[in-house]
């Protein structure tokens, strides 16, 4: 009897310690609304995206771990742009939340939810965003303590009927949904109560940053802040 209650308390106090953790996140990303998820080309684009970012008054950005220069590019912007909010994202392994949190990511975000990568963030009380895209995953998720969750990939997984379902089940759970979202889906999402924030390529692919195409990427940035601010 005396075990069961301690095992209670002790579960209850490591749920609590993480949301705790990562609550100023989650406002700020509560705020913001909008998070480009970006592949970076190179080091050089980093930075000229990160100051676009800032004049266009979305101060966020989710690096993935899918092109080389990720770590690199994460170390320029939190020196340079500090103002900005950093997240790496596509991080699949204990190794790449290190290479993160030293390049000074803020949190770290999954496209899936593991055992390994969850009980690793929170034992070193690393901000953690695991990705869901069923029930179970998202029961899983639940029970190792985590109640925001990346709802991936978002349209292929239902889209904003899931998210309309998943709040009539999971009440306590907030969604940050990517994958297929774009200007013009972007709001449907957003009206969800259960939506801490939507994420997206369509901002800046990187293959327009590789053409130099950033008076495009400057005017996809202002139409969705604009949208944003209606
Ligand atoms: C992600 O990692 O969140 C996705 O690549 C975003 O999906 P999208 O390319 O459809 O925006």
């Amino acid at each position: 009897m005396s075990v069961n209650c301690r095992n209670i308390v002790n579960l209850s106090q490591s749920t609590h310690m993480d949301a705790i953790e990562k609550q100023h996140i989650i406002d700020q990303l509560q705020e913001l609304r909008l998070v480009p998820v970006v592949s970076l080309p190179s080091v050089e684009a980093a930075l000229k995206l990160a100051e676009l970012l800032v004049r266009c008054r979305l101060p966020v950005i989710e690096i993935t771990y899918r092109t080389a220069c990720a770590v690199e590019a994460m170390t320029q912007i939190n020196k340079k742009f500090p103002e900005l909010l950093l997240l790496a994202e596509t991080v699949l392994t204990p190794d790449q939340v290190d290479s993160a949190i030293k390049a000074g990511a803020k949190a770290i975000v999954s496209p899936g939810f593991t055992p390994l990568l969850a009980s690793y963030c929170r034992d070193k009380g690393i901000p953690f965003f695991p990705g869901v895209c069923t029930p179970s995953e998202v029961q899983m998720a639940h029970e190792a303590g985590f109640r925001s969750l990346k709802f991936f990939p978002a349209e292929h997984g239902g889209g904003v009927k899931t998210v309309a379902m998943f709040k009539t089940i999971y009440q306590d759970v907030k969604f940050m949904p990517t994958g297929g979202i774009k200007q013009d889906n972007l709001m449907s999402y957003l009206e969800h109560e259960n939506i801490l924030c939507c994420g997206g390529t369509w901002l800046c692919p990187e293959e327009l940053m590789i053409a130099g195409q950033w008076t495009e990427i400057e005017t996809r940035l202002n139409e969705a802040v604009q949208l944003l601010e209606q």
